[in-house]
């Protein structure tokens, strides 16, 4: 019967049973894996893995919390979708977690017994806090992310900051799976844009100005040096030479190219401070320039380089690929060939099961290119390197360039939201305590999260507006929801934060709000395991605006804080069910969770 009190270990007992039927040894429930095993050997010869893999949760209660589409079954068995569904409900012997099936236009649709699910969800996301969510299967494997990346002496735009955020994310989401992530910050600190670095520097570049301007001045010394040498192309040569020297470890050159590294570091680092990124690793491309040689000789022995015009590369006709630049004739090495070093040093390193690389989609020909060649030096690992693209961002038409100088600089943005947050704060609780810090939490979120909000690939068009608007799908929505749950806890007094499962009445969980919100709690677990699979953080982005919109409806339609202690409590176990979930959730993408908005 599920009248009345719900215990624990009422709870449990049926997380046993879905946990039985997880082969894979993982401790959270897995409700269509579970209806895979309940339905197995009903239908002749369909495995029960093939049925796991079509059951879907409807997007309309109405259609039942999880169901089975029978279409794709229909040509196996030679048998109407409908036929089947209507078989598979007449062979339902009933089970305590299920309030009833029915068939309907082809769909077997199952409704949980909804004050059992609410109390499976709830005992697990209780008992499981800050770990609910995560899994093991990554236990004893190494991922390795290439994210952020800027280059040395240019602007962190906001393009940089798009690699920043989804990498950082991977990172995190990975971590939670289980794995060992290893962040890398594969800086553009090496190239022949540093000889230009340095030759206008010599001709125009003032010691002061630079240490007071730092990556400013840099930069306006590397687009003077393209206005001129349009008209002068022997600077470019001599520029070239000035890289070569560096590379041979040439005093001057060494002193200058360090102390513009020195500069640069010191501006991104605020960025990253700002934002709560961390690297494992800043081995930049200069970190492989004694390592390239060996790498070019191994080319050299499997045959695979070729000579051309004094140049070396490695042809990839057969690939349709232009071939990959390794040597130029002026002896200088290329971006390929800095790659291709950093990855057979990393495999040996780390011996990574995934190396994933995180740029924007305007390099993918760069990576298919490398790949291929690692690829073609025998290294069967070269398929566990993987490509993450990004759309490109845009400000009114115009693709944003380094070397144009129309950038939006990141300072500025994140400067501007955390000042927007400040004056919404000031307007709307100005007694609150520590305002900057929430200020810089909300308005530093609502610039990641704006920036997680659509599938990566997507280009995006900057607008200022968008980027600073925090109503409607937005990370500060979701922050403020969260320091909602907070309040009402709070509110609650002694102990509402720390519920006792065992207690719960989950009978007064059945009403629509309430199972809308138990429902997103609980496929939390499935979205953050999508967004690894997928390497799409938006994934979780979108799911956090879902959880945060029904614990919302939720709040408005179901008092809380109520005279009668069963429905008061349990209604408390949901609040802080959702202020766990959310916290794990912005957490993963990167944002804080702050208790008092
Ligand atoms: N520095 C490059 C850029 O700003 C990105 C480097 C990405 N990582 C890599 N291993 N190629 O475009």
């Amino acid at each position: 019967g599920m009248s009345g009190k719900i215990g624990i270990a009422f709870g449990r007992q049926c997380l046993t049973m879905v946990r039985s039927q997880d082969e894979r040894g993982s401790s959270v429930m897995n409700y269509k894996q579970w209806l895979a095993g309940q339905l197995a050997g009903q239908l002749e010869g369909v495995a029960e893995e093939s049925i796991a893999e079509l059951v879907e949760y409807p997007p309309n209660p109405q259609m039942g919390d999880l169901s089975l589409p029978c279409f794709k079954l229909s040509k196996q068995l030679r048998k109407a979708p409908q036929a089947i569904a209507e078989e598979l409900k007449s062979k339902w012997s009933g089970n305590d977690a299920v309030a009833r099936v029915d068939a309907v236009s082809g769909y077997f649709n199952v409704y949980l017994n909804p004050a059992k699910f609410a109390s499976d969800v709830l005992s697990e996301v209780l008992e499981k806090g800050e770990r609910y969510g995560s899994q093991e299967t990554g236990q004893g494997k190494n991922i390795v992310i290439d994210y952020s990346s800027p280059n040395i002496a240019k602007t962190f735009h906001i393009g940089h900051l798009r690699s920043t955020v989804i990498g950082n994310a991977l990172y995190n989401i990975f971590q939670f799976m289980g794995y060992n992530s290893v962040g890398i910050n594969h800086l553009g600190d090496w190239g022949t844009q540093f000889g230009k670095l340095i030759v206008a520097y010599k001709l125009w570049g003032e010691q002061s100005k630079v240490e007071a301007e730092g990556i400013d001045e840099l930069q306006r010394l590397y687009v003077k040096f393209h206005d001129e040498a349009d008209a002068k192309p022997e600077m470019e040569d001599e520029a070239r030479a000035w890289f070569v020297k560096l590379e041979q470890g040439d005093a001057e050159a060494e002193k200058l190219w360090r102390w513009f590294v020195e500069i640069s570091l010191k501006e991104f680092h605020k960025m990253y401070d700002l934002l709560g990124v961390k690297f494992d690793s800043y081995a930049g491309e200069s970190f492989y320039n004694d390592k390239m040689a060996a790498i070019l000789d191994e080319l050299k022995a499997k045959q695979l380089l070729e000579e051309d015009e004094g140049a070396l590369l490695v042809r990839l006709d057969d690939y349709n690929m232009p071939p990959a630049l390794m040597v130029k004739k002026d002896g200088g090495t290329l971006y390929h060939t800095r790659d291709v070093t950093a990855a057979i040093y990393r495999k040996n390193t780390y011996d990574f099961e995934k190396a994933i690389y995180v740029t924007d989609a305007g390099q993918s020909l760069h990576f298919q290119q490398w790949f291929k060649v690692i690829e073609l030096m025998g290294y069967d690992w070269a398929k566990q390197l993987q490509h993450v693209p990004f759309g490109k961002v845009s400000l009114e038409g115009a693709k944003l360039s380094t070397r144009k100088g129309n950038v939006i600089h990141l300072e500025e943005l994140l400067a501007k939201a955390i000042e927007k947050t400040r004056e919404i704060i000031e307007e709307k609780n100005p007694n609150m305590e520590n305002k900057d810090e929430v200020a810089r939490k909300v308005g530093v979120g609502a610039i990641i999260f704006n920036d997680l909000s659509n599938n990566r690939i997507k280009d995006i068009v900057f607008s200022w507006e968008e980027a600073l608007n925090f109503e409607g799908e937005t990370g500060p929505y979701v922050q403020y929801t969260h320091a909602r749950a907070c309040s009402v806890l709070r509110k609650a007094g002694d102990g509402a934060d720390k519920p006792d499962a065992s207690a719960i009445d989950a009978a007064q969980l059945t009403n629509a709000e309430a199972q809308g919100v138990v429902r997103e709690l609980y496929l939390f677990k499935e979205r953050v395991e999508q967004a690894m699979l997928k390497l799409e953080p938006s994934i979780v982005s979108r799911y956090l605006v879902d959880l945060a919109q029904s614990f919302n409806r939720f709040y408005h339609e179901c008092p809380i804080l109520v005279d009668d202690p069963g429905v008061r409590s349990a209604r408390l176990a949901l609040v802080q069910s959702v202020r766990v979930t959310l916290k794990n959730g912005l957490r993963l993408i990167g944002l804080d969770a702050p208790e008092k908005i």
